[in-house]
């Protein structure tokens, strides 16, 4: 797809679709008077009508009269105070999703007054316009289906159009938007691809190409290595299945070279590419979902990619545990005790509570390798879910500062969390009869326990984004297929970009 950018006015575009988003209630004045005018009065015709509304996400399809664009989109970007960077990038996927089954080969995307409502202004606009209309293309049923109906158009072309504007400083910030989203749609395919189809072996293999194509540095560890090196609860949870578990390990710039900012990152991400419950088995309802249990470890792995796309060398790694949750003769039962890599001895009182003790090795192992910073992504619980529901992400960490450093990449990226409290009181009630702790506890405040658990894993600045509401939609959303949205993706590669030289 080719991204060009147009300085002319929106009237003066030639494309398929010229798509518009309007701030507020439609008012015809402006561009939208001028577009009116020059399809003889139909937009108007249409806002009486009731069919072009402005409000948020609703985009009416309109005859372009005498303009050079084929067809005109008017999207409603909503009341002008709650814009956000989340919404702008919102509005590009909704013009894309809208076209679904249309013939579109080039899609004309104005800025429109977009620009005023958001810190950063067009560049930033057109970036996340741009990331917006790349993760709108995707399309899940594709990954498995050779001809999917109403899916959104391949274009051939996709012009900003900003009149005016500063081209150049545009089309570097749209080529950006591109990266990202493109990172974005490959980390929702491993999410979104079947257990049957990708095991934890397949999972590192895919790591090896994207290693490969990056040149990026990268081991896989076995689990004979992963004996030696004493990650015990990691193999706890993988013993259960045939499909051997993997401790994939990737990295860009130099072992322990520090960043810009004095860090050597460390992202990890939960890779249980079946999440049964194992001995703990989970109900059958919805358990069809758990093959998203490894969205974590795909978002990591697309995150360190998009990194090394967008500045080659930066310091980063990425670890992502990849295991099967399996109940079989095999697997850990209730009650079993096992040492973790950084020595503590671990109660598992409950097998479903598995990403914890994955992730904890991972953590430990990160901070062999020299990480001095960690952020963890994964679909640790379903009562994140239950307290934040689809659109927020649960987020933990400590010490304080770091967490507002996550957060504020998290802005920049324009993705939403709400910070859970690790709350010391409660870590006694993980107390163990036989070792140092319990992986699991009452249920009463789980959601905290789940953090408190990560939290005796590392000894560095940590934060912890639990996607087990966030990762995945139940439901297609007007900016969204059904499936795994790359939430967090944009996020791990701002924070890591900003310690890039
Ligand atoms: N992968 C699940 C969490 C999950 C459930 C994410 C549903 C998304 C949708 C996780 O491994 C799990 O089973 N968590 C348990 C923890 C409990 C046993 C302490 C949970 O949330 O019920
Ligand atoms: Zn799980
Ligand atoms: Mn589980």
């Amino acid at each position: 797809m080719q991204l060009r950018i147009s300085t002319d006015q929106p009237w003066q575009v030639k494309a398929d679709v010229l798509a518009l988003p309007i701030v507020g209630e439609p008012a015809f004045v402006d561009a939208l008077g001028e577009l009116n005018r020059h399809s003889g009065g139909e937009l108007a015709a249409l806002a009486s009508f009731g069919e072009l509304n402005g409000k948020r996400y609703h985009a009416a399809l309109a005859a372009s009269g005498d303009l050079p664009a084929g067809r005109l989109l008017v999207v409603g970007a909503g009341d002008a105070e709650t814009i956000s960077r989340e919404i702008v990038h919102r509005i590009g996927a909704t013009i894309e999703r809208r076209l679904g089954g249309r013939t579109v080969h080039s899609l004309a995307v104005s800025l429109g007054d977009l620009a005023a409502h958001v810190d950063g202004g067009e560049a930033v606009v057109a970036e996340l316009l741009v990331r917006g209309v790349i993760e709108g293309s995707y399309e899940p049923k594709a990954i498995y289906l050779a001809s999917v109906e109403s899916a959104p158009p391949a274009l051939d072309e996709l012009i900003l159009v900003a009149p005016g504007g500063d081209a150049a400083a545009l089309a570097k910030a749209a080529e950006r938007g591109r990266i990202i989203a493109e990172g974005a749609n490959v980390a929702r395919t491993l999410a979104n691809r079947a257990s049957n189809d990708v095991s934890p072996i397949v999972l590192a293999e895919a790591a090896q190409e994207i290693a490969a194509r990056n040149g990026l540095a990268i081991d896989v560890i076995e689990p004979e290595r992963a004996a030696e090196l004493g990650m015990g609860m990691f193999l706890a949870v993988g013993r259960g299945s045939d499909n051997p578990p993997r401790m994939i390990v990737m990295r860009s710039g130099g072992a322990g070279e520090l960043d810009q900012l004095g860090r050597h990152l460390a992202i990890v991400g939960k890779g249980v590419c079946f999440d049964s419950g194992g001995i703990s088995i989970k109900p059958a309802d919805r358990m069809e979902e758990m093959k998203m249990d490894k969205t974590g470890a795909a978002t990591v792995i697309a995150a360190i990619e998009t990194v090394a796309r967008l500045a080659p060398g930066t310091p980063l790694l990425a670890i992502a545990p990849a295991v099967e949750n399996m109940p079989g003769p095999h697997s850990t039962r209730p009650g079993d005790i096992v040492r973790a890599m950084n020595g503590k001895q671990v109660d598992i009182t409950n097998t479903d509570a598995e990403g914890r003790l994955i992730l904890g090795d991972a953590l430990t192992y990160a901070e062999q390798l020299g990480a001095t910073h960690l952020v963890d992504v994964a679909t640790l619980t379903g009562a994140v879910s239950r307290a934040l529901g689809h659109l927020i992400t649960g987020a933990f960490g400590t010490p304080q500062p770091w967490y507002e450093e996550v957060m504020a990449a998290g802005d920049r990226a324009g993705e939403r969390y709400w910070q859970i409290p690790l709350v010391d009181d409660y870590v006694s009630e993980m107390d163990s009869w036989y070792g140092d702790l319990q992986n699991s506890g009452s249920p009463e405040g789980s959601l905290v326990k789940s953090g408190l658990f990560l939290r005796e894993f590392r000894t560095r600045p940590w934060v912890h984004l639990d996607i087990g509401g966030t990762g995945y939609f139940r439901k297609p959303l007007p900016f969204a297929a059904r499936g795994s949205n790359g939430i967090t993706h944009a996020t791990l590669v701002e924070l890591a970009l900003a310690g890039a030289r």
